[in-house]
């Protein structure tokens, strides 16, 4: 039976170039927040998606030289790729491109102005490129646009504007009452900033006439809707809003809770407010401002260039991990530093030491005691020893925090349970036990209750680590039943009898100086020495002959150009941005001397995957494209458009 419906959302990003960690932090915790309410029993919608109208895509996409359209498909695409590799179970993707959702954004940008809402006039003021913002004087920080810190222009336009002063005591009253924005601490904030700063708060310009990627105002071609207004409504128009595409906006409007970085608040919690209050539409009932991770103090961001990419970490010390590090590290309101010493650190102790640890050892004594089957239950049904009681009043404790979106402090309370556990092995001394024949019923409840305790644990951490509590549940040998919401407030649901399977430590222990030199090389973050790319092998220098099995040690694909750019201050490097069927892949070649950027971009061509990643002026380069040359010029290997990109060369 359904508990009701939880609808769910992260900002729809924007596909300008490949995502980082952060908006990965983003969207694990919408996962791990829907994972949890499908697993109380709760109908969710889980939203998640793409914005992609604006002036930035439109001006990346002809750096590129392809039409924003192809431009945002590639990106799109590598972005689900992401997401599927993050084991993200969105059930619903939107893009704003699609064709039902410009369907409702023409209808409601239509409404408003039948309302009056929207008018029409002309717009002078300062402009920040970037940001597609106008600004006043005053909200100027240092001459500068107050968001990003870039130069701004004069500029004048004939545009529409939104009343949204006719809505800003309404939306302030909202603000004050403390209900729909958390953290409270950004409630202030907004209220000293945008509603009652000097002037109060002003209408908002919501309509573009200098570009044209974007949704055309249908009764005034040459208008474009500006983009926040196109992509706010993304959150009722993917649930149906006047469109036909789906019929979910009356079960599933409004929102439980909208999930997004805290410098986009702002537009969450005044503007999109008002917009509501314009269409007479409900508001959702809460949106959570999270927190920034910063690289070195800063934050991260595609345009500064120093993001850490969360495909490179999850190869290499697994998805579940890499999940559980930013749900854990990081309070959920407030910025946190990544960096990767605390990721290996946190891996080693909490899931190498502690969890795992605590299910091979406890595993392997079922095995060597009791010949694999789980031990009788005790007949007081746990008694009332001290771990047995922290492991019966977890779930409550996990939900209470839950519920208040404090992923940290719920994955705290598991893990001191599982810390009391394993005391518990070293207090109760089970190889002890096992010395005399009379002390079988105290070692069969000690292992009991070990494995009860991994059971509760391992329900509760499964919205956070799927697969690994998945692989908990097969060794202990619960039932589903015995793995289900319900059955973590019991004490006692492992049936007696089941097959338990030992095996190796789920999360193995990482060599933190090991890891931390190989994660150098390919953290771009870190200056290296700088190093040329070989200059292609000329025929003349031709190796001797290697085996089958020596070749077939290259991973050699067919990749699709996304991208592709000059290094600055490198005469001969390109920077290529590759699809290979997976995630993007960045490439440096030196062929920079005999193409020009739009001759390589959108071509098919071969590349080697699997290459050690290498820096070359700063860059990560990973991997390497296949070009000929006779000892002259280098001509690249471009393949046959109908094979599909990622299919292996053999
Ligand atoms: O703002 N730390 O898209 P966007 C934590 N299209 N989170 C981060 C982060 C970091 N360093 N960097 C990004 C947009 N994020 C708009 C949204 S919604 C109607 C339109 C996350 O691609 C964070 O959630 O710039 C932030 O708000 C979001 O990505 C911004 O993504």
């Amino acid at each position: 039976m359904s508990k009701g419906t939880f609808y769910i959302t992260t900002p729809i990003y924007y596909p300008s170039s490949s995502l980082h960690i952060g908006h990965t932090y983003c969207t694990v915790a919408a996962d791990a927040m829907a994972r949890y309410k499908r697993m109380q029993g709760y109908e969710v919608m889980f939203l998640t998606g793409t914005d992609e109208h604006g002036q930035k895509i439109e001006e990346k996409a002809r750096a590129a030289g392809v039409a924003p359209q192809e431009f945002v498909d590639r990106i799109v695409a590598g972005i689900k790729d992401l997401w599927k590799l993050m084991n993200v179970s969105y059930d619903r993707f939107i893009r704003t491109t699609d064709g039902y959702h410009v369907e409702s954004v023409q209808r409601i940008f239509k409404a408003m102005y039948e309302k009056g809402d929207i008018y029409k006039g002309a717009y002078r003021g300062l402009y920040c490129t970037p940001c597609e913002s106008f600004w006043t004087e005053s909200q100027l920080r240092d001459g500068k646009c107050p968001d990003c810190g870039r130069e701004v222009k004069y500029a004048e336009e004939e545009a529409y504007f939104f009343r949204a002063s006719k809505y800003a005591a309404r939306v302030r009253e909202l603000l004050a009452a403390g209900e729909l924005l958390e953290p409270a601490s950004r409630v202030n904030e907004m209220i000293n900033n945008f509603i009652d700063c000097e002037g109060g708060l002003q209408d908002l310009c919501v309509s573009r006439t200098s570009f044209t990627w974007g949704i055309p105002v249908d009764f005034d071609p040459g208008h474009v809707v500006y983009v926040w207004l196109d992509a706010l409504f993304n959150y009722t128009t993917a649930l149906g809003f006047l469109n036909g595409k789906y019929g979910d906006y009356e079960k599933f409007w409004p929102a439980d809770v909208h999930f997004v970085g805290k410098e986009i608040v702002r537009f969450h919690a005044v503007y999109w407010p008002a917009f509501l209050m314009s269409m007479g539409m409900p508001l959702p009932k809460k949106i959570y401002g999270h927190g920034w991770l910063l690289l070195d103090g800063g934050k991260m961001s595609k345009s500064v260039g120093n993001v850490v990419d969360p495909a490179i970490l999850a190869g290499r010390y697994g998805v579940d991990a890499l999940r559980y590090f930013l749900l854990r590290e990081f309070p959920f309101g407030s910025d946190g530093n990544f960096s990767n010493e605390a990721l290996i650190a946190r891996i080693n102790a909490d899931l190498a030491n502690d969890l795992g640890n605590l299910l091979s050892r406890s595993t392997a004594m079922v095995e060597k005691y009791f010949g694999g089957a789980l031990p009788p239950r005790p007949d007081a049904a746990g008694g009332e020893e001290e771990l047995v009681l922290a492991a019966r009043g977890l779930r409550d404790r996990y939900e209470a925090l839950m519920e208040k979106y404090a992923f940290q402090q719920a994955l705290q309370e598991v893990f001191r349970v599982i810390s009391r556990a394993n005391k518990y092995i070293d207090e109760t001394a089970p190889w002890a036990l096992a010395r005399d024949e009379a002390n079988r019923p105290r070692l069969a409840a000690v292992l009991y209750n070990l494995l009860e305790t991994l059971r509760i644990c391992g329900v509760l951490l499964s919205p956070f680590m799927p697969e690994s509590c998945a692989e908990i549940k097969r060794r202990i040998g619960a039932s589903d039943a015995a793995f289900t919401w319900d059955s973590a407030a019991v004490w006692g649901a492992l049936g007696s009898g089941a097959q338990v399977a030992k095996g190796a430590n789920i999360f193995p222990r990482l060599d933190m100086k090991k890891e931390l030199e190989e994660l150098e090389g390919l953290n771009p973050t870190r200056p290296a020495a700088p190093a040329e790319p070989a200059a292609p092998e000329s025929a003349a220098e031709a190796p001797g002959p290697i085996s089958l099995e020596e070749f077939k040690k290259a991973d050699i694909r067919v990749a699709r150009v996304l991208s592709c750019q000059r290094v600055p201050k490198a005469d001969k490097l390109l920077l290529l941005e590759l699809d290979a069927g997976g995630r993007t892949r960045r490439v440096v070649s030196g062929i920079a001397e005999w193409y020009r950027p739009e001759e390589l971009t959108g071509k098919k061509l071969l590349m080697v995957y699997n290459l050690a990643p290498a820096k070359l002026r700063g860059i990560v380069s990973e991997g390497m494209i296949l070009a000929a040359s006779d000892g002259g010029a280098a001509r690249v290997v471009f393949v046959d458009e109908s094979i599909p990109a990622g299919s292996r060369l053999s």
